[in-house]
């Protein structure tokens, strides 16, 4: 890892959305740092600058991408087990996966390679559910950490509805979240998320628990699922007489609070839409994972419409991709069937809003202005296309869409994560 000491300009072709829909492309511009840190996008460099520059020559260079919803200990069953829905997903693949990280030495095997993957595919930012091992859960932010990923990561919680290999009891699960927060002031670029992992995973006592401690410890977000299925919504009712709405079962406990993040949301109800607005709650559409589980395609245009804060996630191992780039090409896929199957009412996403969505709104949610943000530590990937079909008539922002659908670790030539270069 290269830490980008003194004054550098990173030159090369340009690429990043300053808004949804709008597209900014610089062909051979300079992003000048100063350790690491952003001080300005420039056409040509300032007379007299003293910057070392280093010369990517005609590769194309973007934000880095932020992954908002993905499972860690879900990567050794990456492509597999697409055959069943959630439910039985959980029950008959996933639980048993994810009792495995009682292992530490199987967590480290597993996360070194995750984390690695993962810088390879230009993801700096994550969003990640561990599994409920609490020790485990370090090893896997050790190796982010050691790799050059940043963001949030959660020890799960859940204490019913799951096999005995994969539970707590009540009072460990919230004992070790509570040890679990106060010990992740090591990492300095990963931070602690309170990760229920649903409603029906969660008793009441469970939920309450977790609402009172980010009640205490406020600058500790929340992260889990929301309305990703049918059979899902059905047994939160259930569970929860008390409650209309899917989103009510975590609002009453506390966790329903500006800057939680709800993945999935493909059958949240236009209150629930309206309740995640209202609230400053993130919708994370994970589109690959909804068509590999056979849960829907969300709603994604009526959210954009309609004012939510969205990301996009991998959802890993229900998703079976891990590159942001793949997952926004899904996303625009999914996206073209709604509009077919809406008699063409639903707008399909653009590749400009794709893009978007897996930088700017991504690092949105990390406090990061969009592109290369002034004054912010740079996370940048570089593409080299030069394998791609020769076709010197196209312009850069063709140049980005076809990196975008076929693009993959093979085309990025360099990483830098918060201030620094990092191996790939
Ligand atoms: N809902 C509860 N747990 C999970 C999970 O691991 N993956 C997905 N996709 N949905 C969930
Ligand atoms: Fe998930």
């Amino acid at each position: 890892m290269n830490s980008m000491r003194g004054l550098c300009a990173i030159r090369g072709n340009l690429a990043f959305a300053p808004a949804p829909g709008a597209l900014t492309t610089i062909a051979d511009g300079y992003i000048l740092t100063r350790d690491g840190i952003v001080e300005g996008v420039f056409n040509r460099l300032p007379p007299h600058c003293q910057a070392e520059v280093i010369n990517y020559g005609d590769s194309i260079i973007t934000p880095a991408f932020t992954d908002m919803h993905l499972h860690a200990p879900q990567f050794p069953m990456l492509g597999l087990g697409m055959d069943l829905q959630l439910l039985d997903w959980l029950n008959v693949y996933t639980f048993p996966m994810e009792a495995r990280f009682g292992n530490l030495e199987y967590a480290k095997t597993v996360y070194r390679q995750l984390a690695k993957e993962l810088i390879r595919r230009g993801t700096t930012r994550v969003c990640a559910f561990s599994s409920l091992h609490r020790e485990a859960t370090h090893v896997l932010m050790e190796q982010l950490e050691k790799a050059g990923v940043t963001g949030y990561v959660g020890k799960v919680n859940m204490d019913r509805n799951s096999s005995p290999e994969l539970m707590e009891t009540t009072e460990e699960s919230l004992a070790e979240t509570r040890r679990f927060i106060q010990e992740c002031n090591v990492y300095p670029h990963l931070k602690p998320i309170i990760t229920p992992r649903f409603t029906p995973s969660c008793t009441d006592t469970l939920l309450e628990g977790l609402g009172k401690l980010a009640e205490e410890f406020p600058e500790v977000p929340i992260q889990s699922h929301l309305s990703e299925n049918p059979d899902e919504i059905a047994w939160v009712r259930d569970l929860h007489p008390d409650c209309q709405e899917y989103w009510q079962t975590y609002h009453k406990f506390g966790l329903w609070k500006r800057g939680t993040i709800m993945a999935h949301c493909v059958h949240s109800s236009p209150e629930e839409r309206a309740a995640m607005k209202e609230h400053g709650i993130w919708a994370v559409h994970c589109p690959d994972s909804n068509t590999n589980v056979a849960s829907g395609i969300a709603p994604l245009r009526r959210m954009l419409e309609e004012g939510l804060q969205v990301g996009l996630g991998s959802d890993i191992a229900g998703g079976a991709k891990l590159s942001m780039p793949d997952v926004a090409t899904e996303a625009i896929r999914v996206s073209k069937l709604r509009w077919l199957l809406s008699g063409k009412e639903e707008a399909f996403l653009t590749v400009r809003e794709a893009f978007y969505l897996i930088t700017t709104a991504g690092q949105a949610y990390f406090g990061a202005k969009p592109g290369f943000g002034q004054g912010e530590p740079l996370h940048a990937v570089v593409f080299n296309d030069s394998r791609f079909a020769y076709n010197p008539a196209i312009t850069l922002e063709e140049r980005l869409e076809r990196i975008l659908y076929l693009g993959d670790k093979a085309t990025i030539s360099a990483v830098y994560s918060a201030g620094r270069l990092v191996e790939i």
